[in-house]
C-alpha cells in the first residue's frame, strides 16, 4: 500500500469512533503510518460522527490528506454528507439494510448488511459495527487476530458474553465478504514487518512531555476538547510523584497552579476557549506576581459554547491580549502530535526561566488526533529550573530586584529570609504594595522586558522549503504539517515555495520573520482556521516591507485545511507573481 485515506461515518452513540479507533491501532501495531481526524457531534448519542484515518507504509505523515479512498457509510446520512469527496476510482463500502446509493460508475461498492447481520445472526444491533469491521479486514487485508485481540482491550471490561458476541460479529461480517463480494481493487492494509511506533494522541503526548518536564501539580475543570488529559494525568501523575485537583471552576483551576507555582512546584492546567475566558483574571495576577504557570488552551470553535468538539484557531488573539491592563505573557502554538510532547517541555522550560505564564495552544484536531511517532527522548532536551537567590541575595531579599535580564531570583516559602508578598497589586522591587505611577512603569517594564528573551531561544520558528522563496507560506499552530508537506508538492512542480512556522507566537518574533521575507519573497500566504485571519493582522502589524503582499486563507467551521487547497492559493499566487 502507498498511501490510503479511510473515513468511517454514521449515527453517533453507534459505535462509529470505536470502529475508526479499532482500525487505527491495528494498523499502527502492523507497523504503518497513521494520521486520524475526527469530527462528532457535541451530544452522547445522535448526530453525525465521523473518524478518518489516513494510513501509509511510508515514513512520514503530515496531514489528513486531500480525497478519501475508502468511504464506510453505515447510514445514507454519512453517504449524503461524504461521497464527493471520495476519489474517481475509490471504494463505498455501505450499509445496505439502511440505505442505497445512486447508480454510478465512479467509485467501486461493496454493499454489505451490517444491520441485517447484527440483527439476525448476532441478535445484538451495536454489533454492527464489528461486523463492518471485519467485512474490512477480509476486504483489506488486515488480519482478523489482530482485530480479536483489540476488540478484547477495549471491550473486555464488559465481560465476556459482550466480547464473544463481538468476536462473533467480526467473524460474520468477514464471512459475509468471503461469500458474497468480489474484490475489484488493489487498496490492502498489510502489516509492515517493521517495529511499530508509538502511537499517541495529541493529548497524551502533551501530559507525557508535562510529567517529562517535571510537572508536580495539575489542576483541571472538564471541558471537551481538554478533558483527557486531566484523565490521563489523573491516572499517571501521581505515579510520578505529582497530584492531581479537580477543581469546582477554572478560576480555581488556575488559582490552584498559581499556589502550586508560588510554593516552588512546576504546576498547569488544560482548558478550552470557554475554560480560558475564565481564567482571564487569574492570568493578570501571574503575570503581576511573576509566578510561573502552564495554561494549555485546546481551541474549540467559539464563541461561547460554540461548537464543542470541532476545531478552530480563533483564540490567538485572546491569548495575546486577554485580560486588563497589560500583561505580558508567552503564547505558544503546538505544531503536531510530536511537538505536543517537546512543545510542553519547552513551555515549562520558558515558564520557569523567565517566570511567566505560557499559554500554549493546541485545538480540537491536534488533541484528539493520534499519530504514529518514534519515542520521545527526554535527552534531547533540557528540562530549566527557576532562579533561585543565592545567599547574598537572601541577605536583602528583594522578590522583584531589578536584573540585567529583568528577571529576578525566585524564593519559595520555608527559604530562610526569602519570604515575600506575591500580590496582584503593584508593587516595589522588595514587593512592597506601591502606587507611585514612577514605579508603576519601572516595574510594567520590567514584566515587558524579561520576555524579550524568549526570542533569543534557538527554535522559535521552523522553516522549509526554498531557501530563497518567492513565495511564503507562514501558519500557526496544528497547520504545520499540511503547509509542509503543501511546500513540498509545490516544489515539486518547479514553484519557489518556502514555509516559516513560528512556534512562539508571542512576544511576535517580529525580527526573525522580516529576516525571512527579507530574502526576495514579493507574497506570504497564511493559512488558518479562524473566520477573520487573526494570525494575517498580526503579521501584516510586524511587517516592515510593505511592498509584502500577505494572503489571508482564513476559515472557521472545524474542519482543517487540505493540501490541495493551499496548494491551489500558492499556484494563483504564483500565477499573479508570474
Ligand atoms: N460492543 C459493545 N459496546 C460498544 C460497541 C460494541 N460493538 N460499539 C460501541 N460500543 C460502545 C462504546 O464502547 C461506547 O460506550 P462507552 O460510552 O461506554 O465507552 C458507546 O458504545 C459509543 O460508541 P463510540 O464508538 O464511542 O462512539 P460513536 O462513534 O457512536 O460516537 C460520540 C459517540 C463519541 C460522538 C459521543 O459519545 C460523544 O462522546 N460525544 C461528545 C460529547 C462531548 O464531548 N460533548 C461536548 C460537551 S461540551
Amino acid at each position: 500500500m502507498a498511501d490510503t485515506v479511510f473515513r468511517f461515518g454514521g449515527e453517533g452513540g453507534e459505535g462509529v469512533i470505536s470502529t475508526g479507533e479499532l482500525f487505527t491501532t491495528a494498523c499502527a501495531r502492523s507497523a504503518l503510518e497513521i494520521y486520524t481526524f475526527r469530527s462528532y457531534p457535541a451530544e452522547i448519542k445522535g448526530g453525525h460522527a465521523m473518524i478518518q484515518v489516513r494510513v501509509a507504509d511510508r515514513n512520514i505523515l503530515l496531514s489528513r490528506g486531500d480525497a478519501v479512498d475508502v468511504l464506510v457509510a453505515f447510514n445514507k446520512e454519512a453517504y449524503d454528507r461524504h461521497y464527493q469527496e471520495v476519489r474517481q476510482g475509490g471504494v463505498l463500502v455501505f450499509d445496505n439494510t439502511d440505505f442505497l446509493p445512486e447508480e454510478d460508475q465512479r467509485t467501486i461498492k461493496y454493499p454489505i448488511p451490517f444491520t441485517k447481520i447484527a440483527m439476525e445472526e448476532i441478535g445484538v444491533r451495536l454489533t454492527k459495527n464489528m461486523v463492518a469491521l471485519g467485512a474490512i479486514s477480509e476486504l483489506f487485508g488486515v488480519p482478523q487476530g489482530k482485530f480479536k485481540e483489540l476488540i478484547r482491550e477495549k471491550f473486555g471490561k464488559k465481560g465476556e458474553a459482550i466480547l464473544a458476541k463481538n468476536f462473533q460479529a467480526l467473524e460474520a461480517g468477514a464471512r459475509y465478504v468471503a461469500q458474497n463480494i468480489k474484490k475489484k481493487e488493489q487498496i490492502r492494509v498489510a502489516p509492515t514487518g517493521r517495529q511499530p511506533k508509538l502511537v499517541l494522541s495529541g493529548n497524551e503526548a502533551l501530559s507525557l512531555g508535562a510529567i517529562a518536564a517535571g510537572l508536580k501539580v495539575y489542576a483541571g475543570y472538564p471541558i471537551t476538547p481538554a478533558s483527557s488529559i486531566l484523565e490521563f494525568l489523573a491516572k499517571e501523575l501521581p505515579k510520578a510523584g505529582g497530584v492531581v485537583i479537580q477543581t469546582e471552576d477554572e478560576i480555581a483551576a488556575l488559582g490552584v497552579v498559581l499556589g502550586a507555582s508560588f510554593a516552588g512546584k512546576k504546576a498547569m492546567t488544560a482548558t478550552s476557549g470557554p475554560g480560558f475566558s475564565l481564567m482571564v483574571e487569574m492570568l493578570g495576577l501571574a503575570v503581576m506576581a511573576e509566578l510561573p504557570a502552564v495554561i494549555v488552551d485546546a481551541q474549540r470553535a467559539g464563541p461561547s459554547t460554540g461548537m464543542p468538539t470541532k476545531m478552530e484557531q480563533a483564540d490567538l488573539m485572546m491569548a495575546i491580549h486577554a485580560g486588563h491592563g497589560e500583561a505580558p505573557r508567552v503564547v505558544m502554538g503546538l505544531t503536531s502530535v510530536e511537538d505536543c510532547f517537546y512543545g510542553i517541555i519547552r513551555a515549562f522550560n520558558i515558564a520557569e526561566t523567565f517566570q511567566t505564564p505560557v499559554v500554549v495552544l493546541s485545538d480540537q484536531g491536534l488533541a484528539q488526533r493520534e499519530a504514529s511517532i518514534l519515542k520521545p527522548e527526554t535527552a534531547e532536551i533540557d528540562i530549566l529550573e527557576r532562579r533561585k537567590p543565592n545567599a547574598d541575595q537572601l541577605a536583602n531579599y528583594q522578590r522583584f530586584r531589578m536584573t540585567p535580564d529583568a528577571i529576578s531570583p525566585m524564593a519559595v516559602p520555608g527559604m530562610p529570609d526569602g519570604f515575600y508578598a506575591a500580590t496582584g497589586i503593584e508593587h516595589t522591587e522588595a514587593g512592597e504594595l506601591n502606587y507611585e505611577p514612577a514605579n508603576h512603569n519601572k516595574m510594567m517594564a520590567k514584566r515587558a522586558k524579561k520576555l524579550q528573551g524568549v526570542l533569543d531561544l534557538p527554535w522559535i520558528v521552523k522553516t522549509y522549503g526554498a531557501e530563497r522563496p518567492e513565495i511564503a507560506v507562514i501558519g500557526w499552530g496544528s497547520g504545520e504539517g499540511v503547509i509542509r508537506e503543501t511546500v513540498a508538492l509545490a516544489q515539486e512542480t518547479g514553484l519557489k515555495v518556502g514555509a516559516l512556522h513560528p512556534k512562539i507566537l508571542w512576544p511576535f518574533p517580529t525580527k526573525i520573520i522580516n529576516d525571512y521575507l527579507a530574502n526576495g519573497v514579493r507574497k506570504v500566504i497564511v493559512p488558518e482556521l479562524n473566520f477573520s485571519g487573526q494570525f494575517a493582522a498580526l503579521l501584516k502589524q510586524h511587517l516592515k516591507r510593505t511592498d509584502i503582499e500577505v494572503i489571508s486563507m482564513a476559515k472557521g467551521g472545524g474542519i482543517p485545511w487540505k493540501p490541495g487547497e493551499i496548494l491551489e492559493q500558492i499556484k494563483e499566487a504564483a500565477k499573479i507573481h508570474a
